[in-house]
């Protein structure tokens, strides 16, 4: 695991996001585009932390904390 100030979207934020999530969320937002993340961050991460999403499973722990550190980060590309 990268030390927290290595976090990039790219490399270690958008992997996270299977092709089947995209694809279903692109109505509202698209996982894979930075900005769009960044902006929907709040919702998002909130849907994870509930267990609202994804539709198929929660997430495991260590996913919740990569994506929740890389947002305290400041979400840098
Ligand atoms: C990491 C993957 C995903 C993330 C971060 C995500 C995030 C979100 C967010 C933020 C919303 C807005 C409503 C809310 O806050 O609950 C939402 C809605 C929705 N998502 Fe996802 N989603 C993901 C994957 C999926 C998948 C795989 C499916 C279905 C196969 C899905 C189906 C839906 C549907 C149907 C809605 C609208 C209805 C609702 O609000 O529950 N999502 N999602």
């Amino acid at each position: 695991m990268p030390s927290p100030a290595e976090l990039s979207f790219e490399r270690d934020i958008k992997p996270l996001f299977r092709e089947k999530d995209r694809n279903s969320m692109l109505s509202f937002f698209d996982l894979y585009d930075h900005a769009d993340v960044s902006k929907h961050a709040d919702a998002i991460i909130g849907s994870l932390l509930a267990g609202r999403m994804p539709c198929d499973g929660a997430w495991p722990e260590d996913q919740l904390e990569k994506l929740q550190k890389w947002i305290d980060l400041g979400k840098p590309a």
